[in-house]
């Protein structure tokens, strides 16, 4: 099968897409697959470079990549590609849009406000919210244009910060907690993994991406817990029409599990939690690569 790894892009997360495709290529058995590296710079280069692949396995993240839009590129071309689809791919981007669905299937998710303009924008209305909050762009990812905020001070330059990213933007309400992570492949939840960063307050980008940066390990729940965050997961997955694999984030708080956002292309990285959930569970990076492979072709 001819296999082409899709990587690079021009979101934020570009270079974080370099380093989940390097892994993959570094993992693909070259016994089963024939792999082209396709290295996107410009999204036109898109439909010449995939012509002449069986598949295309997607390392992108974010805007143009992660959000539906490529995945739509390929739908039209008949290409098959790894993970979800157009609506899910684009629903998951979106944390406002996700979390009002999230919300409406019972589902707890910290409160939020959101905004589309800098003219809209109300302090007063994040007073009400209550500090410290998190401002972060509405579609990024890995923390990029994130910040906690703990009084209005410093709110308007993370705002102004925030939407250097994206056109709108999201406050949330700060919930003290564990922050834990739920990886679906296949319609079975992996090993949950809590997340303990090193040095930074909350797992920021360092925290994500340094070696060291942070602690991941399977996590003791007791049962009753354990079933509420399994049943956040897989009603995030179901609600917001996920296939083949992702990757649900959570603030554990009291025993209940919010969900903070779900990744429908969670980074493949060295330092990253799906890989090391499958790994705890027995499954190699080569054979989580095997597996998303087969399963999004059925
Ligand atoms: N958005 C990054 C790649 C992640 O969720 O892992
Ligand atoms: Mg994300």
């Amino acid at each position: 099968m001819k296999v082409g790894v899709i990587m690079g892009g021009v979101s934020s997360e570009a270079e974080v897409s370099l380093n989940t495709g390097r892994e993959m290529l570094n993992h693909l058995d070259p016994a089963k697959y024939e792999i082209t590296p396709i290295v996107l710079t410009k999204r036109e280069e898109l439909i010449d470079e995939v012509k002449g692949i069986d598949l295309a396995l997607l390392a992108l993240h974010g805007t143009y990549g992660e959000d539906g839009t490529v995945q739509g590129t390929l739908e039209t071309l008949g290409i098959p590609y790894t993970g979800s689809g157009v609506l899910s791919s684009s629903l998951c981007m979106d944390k406002h849009l996700s979390k009002k669905l999230l919300q409406s299937e019972g589902v707890q998710t910290p409160d939020w406000l959101c905004w589309s303009s800098m003219e809209e924008f109300s302090p007063e209305a994040v007073e009400q919210l209550g500090y410290p909050v998190m401002v972060k762009p509405c579609s990024g990812g890995s923390s990029i244009g994130m910040e906690k905020v703990s009084g209005g001070q410093d709110l308007l330059s993370a705002v102004q910060k925030a939407f250097d990213y994206d056109q709108s933007i999201l406050i949330e309400r700060y919930i003290q907690g564990q922050e834990i992570t739920c990886s679906i492949l296949n319609g079975e939840l992996l090993p949950i993994l809590g997340i303990t960063s090193a040095q930074a307050e909350w797992f920021d980008y360092s925290a994500k991406y340094k070696d060291g940066g942070a602690v991941e390990q399977v996590i003791k729940l007791s049962p009753e817990v354990d079933e509420r965050v399994r049943a956040a997961a897989f009603t995030s997955y179901h609600t917001l029409k996920c296939s083949v694999y992702a990757r649900i984030d959570m603030l554990l708080s009291d025993g209940i599990p919010y969900v903070l956002e779900v990744n429908t292309l969670p980074g493949m990285t060295m330092t990253s939690l799906l890989p090391k959930s499958a790994q705890v569970a027995g499954l190699s990076f080569s054979s989580l690569l095997d597996r998303i492979i087969m399963c999004s072709l059925e």
